[in-house]
């Protein structure tokens, strides 16, 4: 009988990717995935180590796993990706029952991994180099990038997909974990990038997410030819079947004009920008170490309007940050109120050891005054979220149909009017009625209704007049 894996990912979409590699690799090797720990043979936990919320969550679902490990000792159990790299043989301190500890660039050593557990190995631990272990050349080839394995089973969707351009991280902002656990700053070759989209077209694929942590300052060259995201984006619109292009997370300071004249000059890029700003307060972004200031900021939003004015901008922030005052807060309140984000994700600071602000800062924001300044930004920011949909009412949107929505329920005598959502270019949320098979199309919908994180439309069946598009 096939041997069964279960896999639950937390974290960003750079997991998600992982996860879909490995478990490529591993129906490969003969398993089938299935939705329930307790029916798998082998569980992995591919993890996220930002927060200490998301370890605490992987930590508690560990404890769980301990009593059916003893009464089945032959399942499997794995930590994989950044919370593996960070903690290392602490997890099996914690959690002697777990078999495998897998950091993020160590991936395509799974299955064999597997096997010698299964021959009786022992548990088994494969990390990459600590950033200060070896030279900058030894340190990137402990990180694999390990991309060319697919499996559009684990996909958001049959026809939406995620790319790998770069690996890893050289900011070093000072709260932040990833370049420790995800390790140097790796362009990936243009010409594998491509290629891998092109498979991807060829499978059925109509939207490519690009991922990388700062995925706007990619840069690879090749044969004396250098590369940047926006050639990139220009040469990945070329494959055709492909309607859809984005990428995340982009660095402010790296925000190029090229890259801008990219988006607006190929239809297929979508008019969506994630930069996140972090704080609003110069004092802070300095103790960060993000390398701007609130101006430059500024500047940059103030380009990406005027090169790309139907565009929607969206951002992270971080509250509570170390030494933050109320006076600091408000700046940060401040730049969300003009810069009018389509959607801000705002996030209580959690120290994380072996970053550089436990060094440097106290953590001295107390967690009451960390909740109250996330519930106030972002009710600030869901007010401009709402506002900014409402001119959507009445226009039409193109929309690409990612399946039912969570609400949507068959009805009763069976008919196949369902509920859909789809996203705009600009990534706003449609919900509508729709069937089956407009799944993975691209729609004309019409809407008629919006609140501050859903656009609500009807599909548009007869053309009447002359057809104008917004975004
Ligand atoms: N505490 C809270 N939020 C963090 N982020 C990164 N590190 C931390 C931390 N230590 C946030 C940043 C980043 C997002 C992915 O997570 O806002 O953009
Ligand atoms: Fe972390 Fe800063 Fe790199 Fe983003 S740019 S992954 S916040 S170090």
């Amino acid at each position: 009988m096939a041997k069964q894996l279960y896999i639950e990912t937390v974290g960003c979409q750079m997991n998600m990717l992982d996860s879909e590699l490995v478990v490529a690799s591993l129906r490969k090797a003969g398993y089938v995935v299935v939705d329930t720990p307790a029916k798998a043979d082998t569980i992995l936990f591919n993890t996220c180590s930002v927060r200490q919320h998301a370890e605490d969550k992987i930590y508690s679902a560990l404890g769980r796993l301990k009593h059916a490990k003893k009464y089945n000792p032959n399942k499997i159990i794995g930590v994989l990706g950044c919370m593996a790299q960070k903690d290392q043989k602490l997890i099996f301190e914690r959690a002697p029952y777990v078999d495998l500890v897998v950091g993020p660039g160590q991936l395509h050593q799974i299955p064999e991994l597997i096997e010698k557990i299964g021959q009786g190995a022992g548990q088994q631990l494969e990390v990459s180099l600590d950033r200060k272990a070896g030279s900058r050349e030894e340190i990137e080839q402990s990180f694999e990038s390990y991309d060319p394995l697919r499996d559009p089973q684990m996909r958001p969707t049959p026809f939406q997909a995620f790319v790998r351009i770069m690996i890893g991280c050289d900011k070093f902002c000072t709260y932040c974990i990833v370049p420790s656990v995800r390790g140097p700053e790796q362009s990936r070759p243009a010409a594998q990038i491509v290629a891998e989209a092109r498979q991807l077209a060829d499978e059925g694929c109509r939207e490519i997410t690009l991922l990388g942590q700062t995925v706007n300052s990619y840069r690879h060259t090749a044969a004396g030819h250098t590369s940047r995201l926006s050639d990139l984006l220009a040469q990945l619109h070329d494959i055709e079947g492909l309607a859809r292009l984005k990428f995340v997370t982009n660095y402010p300071k790296d925000m190029t004009d090229d890259l801008l004249a990219a988006v607006r000059d190929l239809p297929k890029v979508s008019t969506y920008l994630h930069v996140p700003a972090q704080s609003g307060s110069n004092r802070i972004l300095q103790r960060m170490k993000r390398g701007y200031t609130v101006e430059d900021y500024r500047e940059m939003m103030a380009r990406i309007r005027e090169t790309v004015p139907d565009s929607s901008v969206t951002s992270d922030f971080i509250v509570g940050f170390c030494g933050e005052t109320d006076e600091d807060f408000d700046q940060t309140v401040e730049l969300v109120r003009e810069s009018r984000f389509k959607n801000s994700f705002i996030f209580k600071y959690s120290e994380r050891p072996g970053t550089k602000s436990v060094q440097l800062h106290a953590d001295d924001v107390s967690e009451e005054v960390k909740r109250r300044r996330n519930n106030d930004l972002l009710a600030v920011q869901n007010a401009i979220s709402e506002e900014d949909n409402q001119p959507f009412i009445g226009r039409r949107v193109e929309v690409l149909v990612e399946g039912p929505s969570k609400a949507a329920q068959r009805h009763d005598d069976g008919s196949e009017q369902l509920q859909l959502v789809g996203r705009t270019p600009c990534d706003r949320i449609v919900v509508f009625d729709g069937n089956r098979r407009q799944v993975g199309q691209l729609l004309d919908v019409t809407v008629y209704d919006a609140n501050a994180f859903t656009l609500f439309g009807s599909i548009v069946t007869a053309h009447v007049g002359p057809e104008v598009y917004t975004l």
